[in-house]
C-alpha cells in the first residue's frame, strides 16, 4: 500500500468535520488524489449501523453490543472504502477511526482496554493510520452550544473525561504517528499545522512512516 491514511480524532464538536473539509480543499488545491470518509457509516452498511449506534430510541446498548457494531462498521470500512483507495496511493481522511472506539468504549470502564483493542485491531485486519490529528478540548465545551444531544454526547461529562484522557494516553503511546492541537486555535491555525505534518509524510520516499 502506498496511500497516506490520516484520521481526526478527538471529542464531540472539537472541529473534526470543519478540519476535515479543509484538509480535503487543501489536498484538491494541491492536485492530490483523496478520499473523504468518515466513522461510523462510510459505507451504506456502516450508515445503518451509524443510524442504530446513535438513534436515542436505540435504548441502553450491552456495552459488547455497542462496541461489536463500532467494530463491524470499521471491518466494512476498511475492505470497501479504505484499503482499496490506499492501494491506489490515494491519501484517505476519515472522520474519526479506531482510537474514537478505544476512547469511548475503553471509558465506560465496563470493557477491558485490550480486549477493545484485540476486536478493533482484528476488525481493522491491523490497518493503522499514518497520522491521527488530535483536536483536545476540555469535555462540556464543544457540545455544550448543541441543543440536541445524540445518545453518546447525552452520557455526561465524568465519561467525556475519560474519553479525553484516554485519546492522549494513545496519543502519547505513539507520538510519531499523532498530532496533538488545542481544538481552541483558529480553524486557519489548526489546518495550517496539519497540512505541514502530512506535507511532511507525503514528501517521504516510501510516501508513508513504517508501522
Ligand atoms: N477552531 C475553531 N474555533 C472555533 N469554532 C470552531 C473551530 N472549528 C470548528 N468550529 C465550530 O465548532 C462547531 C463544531 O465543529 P465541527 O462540526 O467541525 O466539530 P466535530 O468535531 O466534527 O463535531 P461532531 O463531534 O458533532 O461531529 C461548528 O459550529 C464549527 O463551525
Ligand atoms: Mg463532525
Amino acid at each position: 500500500m502506498s496511500g497516506v491514511f490520516v484520521v481526526f480524532e478527538g471529542g464531540d464538536g472539537v472541529g473534526k468535520s470543519t478540519q476535515q473539509k479543509l484538509l480535503a480543499q487543501r489536498l484538491a488545491d494541491a492536485g492530490v488524489p483523496h478520499v473523504v470518509t468518515r466513522q461510523p457509516g462510510g459505507t451504506a452498511a456502516g450508515q445503518r449501523i451509524r443510524e442504530l449506534l446513535l438513534d436515542p430510541t436505540t435504548g441502553d446498548l450491552d456495552p459488547r453490543a455497542e462496541a461489536l457494531l463500532y467494530a463491524a462498521d470499521k471491518a466494512q470500512h476498511v475492505g470497501e472504502v479504505i484499503r482499496p483507495a490506499l492501494e491506489r496511493g490515494e491519501v484517505v481522511v476519515s472522520d474519526r477511526y479506531v482510537d474514537s472506539l478505544l476512547a469511548y468504549q475503553g471509558a465506560g470502564r465496563v470493557l477491558r482496554a485490550e480486549e477493545v483493542a484485540a476486536v478493533a485491531a482484528w476488525a481493522t485486519d491491523g490497518l493503522r493510520a499514518d497520522l491521527t490529528v488530535l483536536l483536545d478540548l476540555e469535555p462540556g465545551a464543544g457540545v455544550g452550544a448543541k441543543a440536541d444531544k445524540d445518545r453518546i454526547e447525552a452520557a455526561g461529562d465524568a465519561f467525556h473525561e475519560r474519553v479525553r484522557e484516554g485519546f492522549l494516553a494513545l496519543a502519547a503511546a505513539h507520538p510519531a504517528h499523532y498530532l496533538v492541537l488545542p481544538a481552541r486555535r483558529s480553524r486557519e491555525q489548526i489546518a495550517e499545522q496539519v497540512w505541514r505534518r502530512l506535507a511532511e509524510l507525503l514528501s517521504e520516499p516510501a510516501g508513508r512512516l513504517d508501522p
